[in-house]
């Protein structure tokens, strides 16, 4: 059995179709059918159930599916591993999630390149989920996100839990009324989230917010990105609730109150291949965890300083 047998049995279990797979894979249907006979022969089971429509894997193709992925995830790993290993140019590459550049992120890079002039650092904006997908297929060395995936083949590390404050439009009758304000105050409003897409996302964190606590929005308007939701709150369309480094962010049409509940918090992830010891990602950490140090009265939320 050799690796092409993988790549192209997991092509066929996903797209549960020949036609598609052979697509997919860039290459002619016939020889597709031919090499998963091979595979077939060659373990002497039977890996799809005949005759299904669209193809059902059998109960020992659901088995070899979920080790078969593992591989390949190990192989792509193994493979940019070693090209970072082998390469005289060092460069690392960073995945992100929009909301984390309302944070340290800018902060993070400037003094990371101010440091280590000799790597060369990319910046992607990618979903915490695309993020682990482009870990394993070595497209990034780092991401940083927001939501607890767990995979085995990546290390996180919880940076810090960031407090969720509210955005309110300016004058809003419960920006005069109260000091701090709980999620029960805002089941009358209409609640902005975001992103709408991919989730889970930080949407669904603001959601599970008010789960847990056995309470319903009253209305859900879903958008794009944080930008927009702020725009909306900025119109009187609703409120929105917002990681605490957003106040930075200072709009004057645009309030901004505390939350009473400290467990209101959205955590702030880094992600990065379980066996990659690399020194510029430890050079990354380490710097974070400094300017954590140094910057800590900033991540107060307002009011709190
Ligand atoms: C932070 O705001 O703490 C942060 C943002 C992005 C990357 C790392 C840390």
């Amino acid at each position: 059995m050799e690796l092409r047998h993988l790549r192209y049995f997991v092509a066929v279990a996903e797209e549960r179709n020949f036609t598609r797979a052979a697509e997919r894979l860039h290459i002619a249907q016939p020889p597709l059918s031919r090499q998963i006979q091979q595979l077939e022969e060659s373990l002497g089971v039977l890996l799809f159930e005949r005759g299904s429509r669209p193809l059902n894997l059998s109960d020992t193709g659901r088995f070899f599916y979920s080790h078969a992925v593992q591989l390949l995830a190990q192989t792509a790993e193994l493979e940019s591993m070693t090209r970072r290993v082998g390469k005289i140019e060092r460069s690392l590459s960073v995945g992100f999630v929009g909301s984390t550049l309302y944070g340290m992120l800018p902060k993070i890079i400037r003094r990371f390149r101010d440091e280590n002039s000799a790597v060369e650092l990319s910046l992607h904006e990618l979903s915490t989920m695309d993020q682990i997908k482009a870990l394993k297929e070595g497209r990034i060395d780092v991401g940083f996100g927001r939501i607890r995936h767990e995979d085995p083949s990546v290390r996180r590390v919880v940076l810090r839990e960031e407090r969720m404050i509210v955005a309110l439009p300016l004058g809003h009758p419960l920006t005069v009324s109260k000091a701090e304000l709980s999620l029960h105050d805002l089941l009358g409003e209409t609640l902005i989230i975001f992103p709408k897409a991919p989730r889970p996302s930080f949407a669904d964190q603001v959601l599970a917010a008010f789960h847990d606590r056995s309470l319903k929005p009253h209305r859900l308007y879903e958008t794009r990105e944080l930008q927009i939701a702020l725009g909306l709150v900025a119109a009187g369309e609703g409120v929105a609730i917002v990681p605490s480094s957003v106040y930075g962010l200072k709009r004057d049409d645009v309030s901004y109150m505390n939350l009473d509940d400290p467990n209101l918090v959205s955590p702030i992830i880094m992600s990065m291949r379980m066996l990659d010891e690399s020194e510029d990602i430890n050079a990354m950490l380490k710097l974070i965890y400094a300017l954590y140090v140094e910057e800590q009265m900033e991540f107060l939320p307002p009011g709190k300083r």
